[in-house]
């Protein structure tokens, strides 16, 4: 039999009435665009050129600069990620220090590879102040919390060596917001660029429900992933910039390594009907949007299902008491065709957007209904006692997601990818020092990174996670048997 094309598959799925609370944010119903192929041309002339744009991508980046209120503001097509790499390396020169939350994008780690950039980490805080949460609201326990601004005083007051750069991301995959505002302010007393991870967040701003955009809140770099959260094609994404401390130069050089040399004009164009549709239209599409999420969280209240609310209300957490998160993940999927974004421990993830319809979050809604009515015992996973939440973490926190443990860091990232390693089999290598990378994706955050040692209570998680079938990649053995450490002489 002939295997199906990707093509193929696509084509069966997209026709299906599968219906996605997930990625990318134009929810499969764009308007804009008819047949790519009939405008995807290469920078012929009349249609200027990303690494030195002086005409029609000119003016598209200024309209998006408009939008965001920034000074400036850059076309990515490579997304979030070729932004992160670019700002990173554009700020911290080699040898240069960078002040990173350690719940980041693997992307920041990946910059700090690239170069001889060592990191030191700001940690988040445990769990998430339940400001939003409703009487009764139950907050997972694997939740990263926000960055507190006075972890970021004590380190700059410290006299430790000064940052060149420091990293936030603000919102978090789950919606969990830090005080950019203050974080700013800080770092600029010591005339630190402070860079803000906000691909979750290219809608904030765009209507009083959701927090203001970092730009607005004197972050010097901020990096959108349009494609996450608004209407645009995948791989879509903006960075922009304000204030003196970034060397733009710099950071454009670093843009034309990151950027392909041929950017598409299918996802360029796409920027930029995204960017004028929520200049004209972004008003009533979100009052509108405002109104069904409204609509949805006051109708969706379960008996055994909680549904906290973070700081941003398009992402919709449910955690389910009765039932593993497993078997809701897969319910909802296979017995109602609702896909969700992620799968965490002890809660799903769903992605909203202004592109969804009235009709998908009735859909929800009905399903989580018939959900909240199933009895316990009909879950094929074992809820331990003290119900699914707590069991799902695991009673040796094992299993928990969360990056508020401090690793043991024995070799900065760029010397241990470099330095000379060895096999061994992943039961052996506790005390032994990783020269390889292990995350969860999503969301991409490393559980572990190379130079940090490899715990017996690292293990325990990636056994956990492993048998729980959970999505652990980073290593270049993808069955997990094995790991790349750094040979102990390497070790200063
Ligand atoms: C917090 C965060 N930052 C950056 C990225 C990278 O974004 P992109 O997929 O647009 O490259 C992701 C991807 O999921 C992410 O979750």
């Amino acid at each position: 039999m002939i295997p199906m094309s990707l093509y193929e598959k696509l084509t069966e799925y997209c026709a299906s009435d599968a219906y996605p609370f997930h990625m990318p944010g134009h929810k499969r119903r764009g308007a804009c665009m008819q047949d790519p192929f009939t405008f995807d041309i290469t920078e012929i002339d009349g249609f200027d050129n990303l690494h030195h744009a002086e005409g029609i991508l000119k003016d598209a980046q200024e309209r998006a600069a408009a939008l965001y209120h920034s000074s400036e503001t850059h076309f990515l097509v490579n997304g979030s990620t070729a932004g992160i790499l670019s700002a990173i390396l554009a700020c911290v020169p080699p040898g240069g220090l960078l002040l990173m939350v350690r719940n980041s994008h693997k992307s920041a780690f990946h910059a700090a590879g690239l170069r001889d950039i060592r990191t030191q980490y700001l940690y988040p805080e445990a769990g998430l102040i339940p400001q939003h949460a409703g009487a009764g609201a139950g907050y997972p326990a694997d939740l990263n919390g926000p960055i507190d601004p006075s972890c970021v005083e004590q380190v700059l007051s410290s006299g430790a060596p000064r940052p060149s750069a420091i990293f936030l991301t603000s919102p978090t995959y789950d919606g969990v917001v830090s005080d950019v505002k203050a974080i700013a302010a800080l770092a600029h007393r010591y005339r630190i660029p402070l860079i803000v991870d906000e691909a979750h967040g290219a809608h904030f701003g765009m209507h009083p429900a959701f927090p203001p955009s970092s730009v607005s809140q004197g972050a010097d770099i901020v990096i959108h992933s349009l494609h996450k959260t608004l209407p645009s094609l995948t791989q879509t994404a903006l960075l922009h910039v304000n204030g003196d401390l970034v060397d733009r130069r710099q950071l454009r050089s670093q843009l034309s390594v990151f950027q392909t040399s041929s950017p598409s004009y299918v996802l360029m164009a796409s920027i930029d009907s995204c960017v004028q549709q929520m200049a004209s239209q972004g008003r009533e599409l979100f009052e509108s949007y405002v109104r069904i999420l409204k609509q949805f969280r006051t109708r969706a209240h379960f008996a055994h299902i909680d549904l906290p609310e973070t700081d941003d209300p398009s992402r919709i957490l449910l955690v389910p008491y009765h039932i593993s998160a497993r078997t809701l993940y897969d319910l909802l999927r296979d017995r109602y065709r609702l896909q969700s974004e992620m799968l965490a421990p002890s809660y799903v993830l769903m992605l909203s957007s202004v592109a969804d319809t009235e009709d998908g979050f009735c859909r929800l809604l009905h399903a989580l209904e018939e959900i909240d009515r199933i009895p316990p015992q009909a879950d094929p996973i074992q809820i331990p006692e003290g119900g699914a939440r707590s069991g799902q973490i695991s009673e040796s926190g094992a299993l928990r997601r969360t990056h508020t443990d401090r690793p043991i860091v024995r070799a900065p990232i760029f010397q241990a990818l470099n330095a000379q390693s060895e096999k061994v089999p992943f039961e052996d290598a506790a005390g032994k020092v990783s020269a390889e990378y292990l995350y969860l994706y999503p969301p991409g955050i490393p559980l572990l990174a190379p130079g940090e040692e490899i715990t017996p209570a690292l293990l325990r998680s990636k056994e956990e996670l492993w048998s729980a079938g959970y999505e652990l990649q980073g290593t270049e053995d993808h069955t997990l048997t094995s790991i790349w450490i750094m040979k102990e002489d390497t070790l200063s």
